[in-house]
C-alpha cells in the first residue's frame, strides 16, 4: 500500500484512505470520539462517530494515551475549521503501539524536565516547526552558494591544534600521535581549500569548550564557513549581507506555516534586505557612550553592548575593524592603521547577539609568523598553514555564520537549546 502524509491530503479529498501516525490528543463530545493525529507533516482530525463504526472501534478511540501509534482509516473531507484545512470522517482504527502516561502533557512543565525528555519533547508542534525551519535554513546555505559556485570543501573535526585560541579545546588521545582537539572552526583548512578551488565552504559541527552559560552557547554548533581567495574585507562584507538576504527571505517564503505556529513577528524579518549597514568598533564604541555605557575603549563587545548597538537598527548591522588584540591570530591587520584588524562581526536585531565573525586573513609570511609566536601557537602545528603563505600567497578572506544562533534568531527564540535537536551545553550531554 503506498504511504500517505498528512501534508498531501489535498490530493485525496474524498477518497478513503489509511494513514499512519501518532495520537496528538483526544477530545469526546459523547456520540462522538475526535482523535488528532500527527505524522510529522502535519495534523488531521479523525471524527469517529459512534454510529458509523463498531463498538470496538469507538471504544479503542476512547482509551487510547497520547502519542499512541496507529493507522487510521477514513473517508478525507475539505474542512477550513479543521488543524490543516481536512478532517477525516473516520471508519476504521488500527493500534501499532500503545502510550500510557506520555510524561509530556498539554500543561507547562519546567524546561529541565523538557530538555531531560528532549527525545520526546521533539514531538510538540513548536520543536517540530523548529527542526523544519532549521532544516530550510541548511538548505538556503548551501543553496545560496552552490548556485554562486562554491565548491563544498568540509574541514576535518579532529585536528593536530587549535584555530580560535586554545581556552576553548576539547582534548581527546590520537593513538600514538598524542593529543588530537575537536576542531573550533573549519577555517584554517577552508583556507587551503580556497587556495585549491577558489571559492569553498566548509559546514558542519563544531567544538568550544566553552565555560559560559549563556542562551548563546553551546558546546557543540554547526557552523558554515565560506572562504574566497582574491578577496577582501568589503568583498567578505558584500558576500555576507547578500548571504544574509537570501537565508532570511527564503526561509520567509517557504516557512511561512512554521513561522506562524511559533508567532514569529516576521515583519523584523522583512528588513533583512541589502545593503546592512557598516559601522566601525570606533562609531560602535560612540553608540555604546551615547546610550550611557561605560564601556573601556579596546575591549571586545560583551553581549549586553551587541544588544544596544543592534537596537539602533531595523536590520543586522556589521562592525568592522575591531582592535587587533581582542581578535584572532590570523586576521590581517588594517595598512591605514595597525591596531585595527580587518575583522567583521554581524550582529542580528533583536537582541540575538553576533550571528557571524569573520575577516580578511594575514596573507604575509612573516607577519603571520610573527603572530603565531606571539600567540604562543605552536609553529610546528602551523607549518602546514604557513606554506599556504610561503606558495603563492594571495589575499583572502571568508567568515562563520553559527547555524544555532540563526536558528534562534529566525524563529525567535529565547535560548539556542531549542535549536538543535539534542544541545550540548557545558551542564548537559544528554540525552
Ligand atoms: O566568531 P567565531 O569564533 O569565528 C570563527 O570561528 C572564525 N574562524 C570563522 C571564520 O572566519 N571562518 O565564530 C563564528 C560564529 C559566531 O559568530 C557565532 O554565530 C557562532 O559561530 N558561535 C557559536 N554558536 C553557538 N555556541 C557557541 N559557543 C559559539 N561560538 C561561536
Ligand atoms: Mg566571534
Amino acid at each position: 500500500m503506498k504511504k500517505i502524509y498528512i501534508s498531501e491530503l489535498s490530493k485525496y479529498v474524498g477518497q478513503e484512505i489509511s494513514i499512519p501516525g501518532w495520537v496528538y490528543h483526544k477530545r469526546s463530545s459523547g456520540k462522538i470520539h475526535f482523535v488528532i493525529l500527527r505524522d510529522g507533516t502535519g495534523l488531521l482530525q479523525c471524527v469517529y462517530f459512534k454510529g458509523n463504526v463498531t463498538p470496538e472501534v469507538f471504544e479503542l478511540t476512547d482509551k487510547l494515551g497520547q502519542e499512541s501509534s496507529v493507522i487510521v482509516t477514513g473517508l478525507v473531507k475539505q474542512e477550513p475549521r479543521a488543524p490543516g484545512g481536512y478532517e477525516l470522517d473516520a471508519k476504521d482504527i488500527t493500534l501499532l503501539g500503545n502510550s500510557e502516561d506520555y510524561p509530556i502533557t498539554p500543561k507547562d512543565h519546567g524546561i529541565e524536565f523538557l530538555m531531560d525528555k528532549r527525545h520526546l519533547w521533539l514531538r510538540s508542534a513548536k520543536q517540530v516547526a523548529i527542526l523544519r525551519i532549521r532544516h530550510r535554513i541548511v538548505k538556503a546555505i548551501r543553496d545560496f552558494f552552490d548556485n554562486k559556485g562554491f565548491t563544498l570543501a568540509d574541514s576535518p573535526i579532529l585536528t593536530p591544534a587549535a584555530c580560535e585560541g586554545t581556552s576553548t579545546l576539547f582534548e581527546t588521545d590520537y593513538f600514538d600521535l598524542g593529543k588530537a582537539y575537536l576542531t573550533q572552526s573549519g577555517q584554517l583548512y577552508a583556507e587551503a581549500s580556497a587556495l585549491a578551488l577558489g571559492k569553498v565552504y566548509t559546514f558542519g559541527p563544531t567544538f568550544r569548550a566553552e565555560k559560559s552559560k549563556t542562551r548563546r552557547h553551546l558546546t557543540e554548533f554547526w557552523m558554515v564557513e565560506p572562504e574566497v581567495a582574491f578577496a577582501d574585507l568589503n568583498d567578505n562584507m558584500d558576500l555576507a549581507e547578500e548571504f544574509l538576504e537570501y537565508v532570511v527571505q527564503t526561509v520567509l517564503a517557504e516557512r511561512a506555516e512554521e513561522l506562524k505556529v511559533l508567532e514569529r513577528d516576521v515583519t523584523k524579518l522583512q528588513n533583512v534586505k541589502r545593503p546592512l549597514p557598516r559601522i566601525s568598533y570606533d562609531e560602535a564604541v560612540e553608540i555604546l557612550k551615547k546610550n550611557g555605557v561605560e564601556f573601556e575603549y579596546g575591549n571586545d563587545l560583551g553581549g549586553g553592548d551587541e544588544t544596544i548597538i543592534s537596537n539602533q537598527f531595523d536590520r543586522p548591522v556589521m562592525v568592522h575593524r575591531y582592535p587587533a588584540e581582542v581578535k584572532a591570530f590570523y586576521m590581517k591587520r588594517d595598512p591605514e592603521n595597525e591596531k585595527f584588524a580587518l575583522a567583521v562581526d554581524v550582529l542580528a536585531p533583536e537582541g540575538y547577539g553576533e550571528i557571524i565573525g569573520g575577516s580578511q586573513r594575514e596573507d604575509n609570511y612573516d607577519l603571520l609568523l610573527g603572530r603565531i609566536h606571539e600567540h604562543n601557537l605552536p609553529q610546528e602545528a602551523f607549518e602546514w598553514y604557513l606554506d599556504l603563505r610561503r606558495y603563492g600567497t594571495v589575499p583572502h578572506a571568508g567568515f562563520g555564520l553559527g547555524l544555532e544562533r540563526t536558528v534562534g534568531w529566525i524563529c525567535g527564540l529565547d535560548h539556542v537549546r531549542e535549536t538543535i535537536p539534542f544541545a550540548r551545553m557545558i551542564y548537559r550531554n544528554t540525552p
